[in-house]
C-alpha cells in the first residue's frame, strides 16, 4: 500500500495543466467519491495496527498535495473556470483589431445646433417631401408665373404638366404646415434641397437649409430682428453683432439679407469676410400677406416672419472649409476631422 501512495503522489506531483476543464478532471479523478485517493483512504481502514500510524501520515500528506496542486493551478489559469489553453500568452498587446468608430458628418453637426438653439426658443421641427409640386415651392409662395426660378435652368424636374419638381428650398414645408395648423406656428425645417447649379467650390446642386417661421397676432419686424440676434450669438459667439440689408424675396415683404460681424477676424476685415469684417449668413422677411392668405390665414389678424439659411455656408464659416464638395465627397480623411466637433 506504501508503494500505491508514493505511485499516486508522483503522479500529483507531476500533473500539470492550464486548462480548467482538466484541472476539474484531475480533482475528480483523485479527490472524487470513487477517486483514487478516497480509494486509499477506504484500504487504509482494513490496514494492519502496526503500519496505521505510518500510513496514515503518508496518506495525509498526500491528499493535502493532492488539494494544494488542485487549488494552485485552478488559480493560475485564471480560477473562473475560463477554459484558457497552455499556449496562448494573455499578457501579450492586442493586435488593434477593435472597430473603428464613426462620427457625425459636419453638416448633420451644424444642422443639429441650429436646430437646438430654435428649439430653445420654442420651435419644433417640421418635415416635409423632397419631391413636391409647384403648388408647394412656387406658386403658394407667391412666385409669378414667369418667375425665373421656377425655370429648368434652376430647378429639377421630375415631370412637366403637372409640375413635379425637387424642392429648391425648404419653404415648402412652411407652406404644407401653414395650409394645416392654425397660428401661432412656430416652426423651423431643416433639409435637403436642390438646384441646377454648375458644381464647384461654392456651389452645388445638392444642400442643406434651415428655415423657420414664426405666425401670430402682432408678430413685428422688431421680433426677427431679435430671434435673428439671439442665433447669431449662440451659434458665433456673445460678441456677434448683426446687420440687414434690403433685398427681395418674392414671399416675404419687406425682406432682408442678413449679415453677421466676422468672428474670425471680429469685424477688422480679412479674407474670410472679403476685408468688409462681415458675413452674410442668410434671407429673411415678414411672410407676404398673399402667402398668409393662399395659406387659408387671415392677414388682417395674423402676421410672420421667415427665415431660412444654407447650413453649408454656416459650416463654412464655423469649420473654415471653404470647398463645398468636401462635404459631399466622405472622404474619411476629411471626416475624422470631426471626431471631436460638437
Ligand atoms: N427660401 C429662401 C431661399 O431659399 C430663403 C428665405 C426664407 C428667405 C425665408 C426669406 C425668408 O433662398
Amino acid at each position: 500500500m506504501k508503494e500505491k501512495i508514493n505511485q499516486v503522489m508522483a503522479q500529483v506531483e507531476a500533473f500539470q495543466s492550464r486548462a480548467a476543464g482538466e484541472i476539474e478532471e484531475f480533482r475528480v479523478r483523485m479527490l472524487g467519491k470513487k477517486g483514487v485517493v478516497t480509494g486509499l483512504m477506504e484500504e487504509f481502514r482494513a490496514a494492519a495496527p502496526e503500519v496505521k500510524r505510518e500510513l496514515g501520515q503518508r496518506l495525509n500528506e498526500l491528499k493535502n498535495k493532492a488539494m494544494e496542486r488542485v487549488n494552485e493551478l485552478k488559480a493560475a489559469a485564471g480560477g473562473s473556470g475560463v477554459q484558457v489553453e497552455e499556449t496562448e500568452d494573455m499578457t501579450r498587446p492586442g493586435e488593434g483589431t477593435a472597430e473603428a468608430t464613426g462620427s457625425r458628418h459636419p453638416i448633420s453637426l451644424v444642422r443639429n445646433r441650429i436646430v437646438d438653439i430654435f428649439e430653445r426658443m420654442g420651435y419644433t421641427v417640421a418635415d416635409g417631401p423632397e419631391i413636391e409640386d409647384d403648388r408647394h415651392v412656387f406658386t403658394a409662395l407667391n412666385f409669378a408665373p414667369e418667375h425665373p426660378a421656377r425655370d429648368m435652368q434652376d430647378t429639377f424636374f421630375v415631370e412637366k404638366d403637372p409640375d413635379v419638381l425637387l424642392r429648391t428650398h425648404t419653404s415648402s414645408i412652411q407652406v404644407r404646415v401653414m395650409e394645416t395648423t392654425e397660428p401661432p406656428i412656430r416652426v423651423i425645417c431643416p433639409g435637403r434641397v436642390f438646384r441646377n447649379e454648375a458644381i464647384s467650390y461654392r456651389a452645388h446642386c445638392i444642400f442643406h437649409q434651415v428655415e423657420g417661421l414664426y405666425v401670430d397676432e402682432g408678430v413685428s419686424f422688431a421680433d426677427l430682428k431679435q430671434t435673428l440676434l439671439h442665433f447669431a450669438r449662440e451659434m458665433f459667439g456673445p460678441e456677434t453683432k448683426i446687420r440687414l440689408r434690403p433685398s427681395y424675396f418674392p414671399f416675404t415683404e419687406p425682406s432682408g439679407e442678413v449679415d453677421v460681424s466676422c468672428n474670425l477676424c471680429g469685424g477688422k476685415g480679412c479674407p474670410v469676410c472679403k476685408g468688409t469684417g462681415w458675413l452674410e449668413v442668410m434671407g429673411c422677411g415678414m411672410v407676404d400677406p398673399n402667402v398668409l392668405k393662399e395659406c387659408g390665414i387671415d392677414p388682417e389678424r395674423y402676421s410672420g416672419f421667415a427665415f431660412g439659411m444654407g447650413v453649408e455656408r454656416i459650416a463654412m464659416l464655423r469649420y473654415g472649409v471653404g470647398d463645398l464638395r468636401l462635404y459631399f465627397e466622405n472622404d474619411v480623411r476629411f471626416l475624422h476631422q470631426f471626431d471631436a466637433a460638437i
